[in-house]
């Protein structure tokens, strides 16, 4: 059997340049260096270093398969050095994601947002890494269920043979820890039910049902749920195959074609819509956001990474833009209201309790 690779996307706020709205340079140049040493090493096989908003990702390939301790360690140790910098700088929120004092075996449930798939690399293997800021997981659930299930997105699903019999998805429930697999088309609706509540059922992965070959995979971390109060928004990660059985690139892309709302945006406590930009617009400061997504593509070659190319970087995405500074408009103007503002279950981890327990005396039984 064909060698598998490994490809990993790991990311953390460890620090934001300025506030929460973009990274300074020596972070990227940190990493960078220190990820070419073990590049050099044999450790990694290549790397590419990127950022959206305040958010550093590394994306690595490799062949030691997914969780393994080498490169969960290798992405820790660096985001500590990262950290060190950022706090010499000042930057904002220094170490913001890193929960926890020593590394232990496994990045996940540590602060930073992980998302892995090892798979034999066809003859032309292009991949799409999506990467957020000022958003959380759920984020993905609505692009990933058009890419693989929704047929007016994605033709293929029609008229290629090999993908007419759907798509497996993997959803994670994140309140309590288990997971779940749907068949599509045919359990769609269930699906649907569950995806629709994205802060509670996360798509975790897709596979393909005629060799259960992996299609897609996301980060499902909840910082708030790690750490039990608000500490920054779990902007999240999303890796994608595309092309020769699975949904093309352009198929892949187009779901972001509408900015669909999402939670995050400022304190990652309102509602806005999630807008797709190039590489060089990935700086968030409009009431800091509105969220964003950039796009990183390459084309693996025996585990190198050819590129990246900038997928959003097209003027077809422009009026998709117009059309989120318009929602965001729209919604800024709810001010403190609702449905701008997050409901109250997921404001729990932010001010809301501290708020009751100081109202709570004044509150007369009627
Ligand atoms: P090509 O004919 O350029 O390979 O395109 C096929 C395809 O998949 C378009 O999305
Ligand atoms: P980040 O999660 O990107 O750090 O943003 C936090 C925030 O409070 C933005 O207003
Ligand atoms: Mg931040
Ligand atoms: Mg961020």
């Amino acid at each position: 059997m064909a060698e598998k690779i490994t490809v990993s996307v790991i990311k953390a706020d460890v620090g934001g340049y300025v506030g929460h709205s973009s990274m300074h340079p020596d972070l990227i140049a940190t990493a960078e260096a220190s990820l070419g040493k073990a590049k050099k090493a044999g450790t990694l096989i290549d790397v590419h270093v990127t950022r959206v908003g305040d958010d550093i990702e590394f994306i690595m390939t490799h062949r030691h398969g997914t969780d393994a301790t080498v490169v969960h360690e290798l992405a820790w140790n660096i985001f500590v050095e990262c950290t060190e910098v950022a706090k010499k700088l000042k930057l904002y929120g220094a170490g913001q994601d890193l929960l926890s004092d020593a590394f232990s075996g496994n990045v996940k449930g540590m602060g930073p947002g992980v998302a892995e798939m090892e798979f034999v690399e066809r003859k032309a293997e292009p991949i799409l890494i999506f990467m957020a800021d000022k958003t959380s997981p759920g984020a993905w659930n609505y692009p990933v269920f058009k890419m693989f299930a929704d047929p007016f997105n994605t033709a293929g699903l029609v008229i290629d043979p090999s993908m007419h019999d759907g798509f497996n998805f993997v959803v994670m429930d994140v309140m309590k820890n288990r997971r779940i697999t749907f068949s599509c088309p045919e359990e769609m609706y269930d699906l649907l039910v569950l995806i629709g509540a994205p802060e509670y059922y996360i798509i975790q992965s897709v596979h393909r049902k005629s060799d259960n070959d992996i299609c897609a995979v996301s980060s499902t971390q909840r910082l708030a749920l790690i750490a039990g109060r608000y500490v920054g928004k779990d902007d999240p990660v999303l890796i994608v195959r595309a092309q020769s059985g699975l949904p093309a690139v352009g198929e892949v892309l187009e779901p972001f074609a509408f900015p669909h709302a999402v939670a995050g945006w400022m304190r990652g406590s309102h509602q806005g819509p999630l807008m797709p930009t190039s590489f060089d617009s990935a700086n968030p400061s409009r009431f800091d956001g509105p969220p964003r997504v950039i796009c990183a593509g390459f084309q693996l070659a025996d585990g190198k990474l050819v590129g990246p190319r900038d997928m959003f970087d097209d003027p077809s995405f422009d009026h998709t833009r117009m059309m989120a500074n318009y929602i965001a408009d729209y919604l800024r103007r709810h001010g403190p209201f609702e449905p701008h503002r997050l409901p109250l279950e997921e404001m729990e981890y932010t001010t809301m309790p501290g708020v009751m327990e100081k109202l709570e005396d004044r509150f007369e039984k009627v």
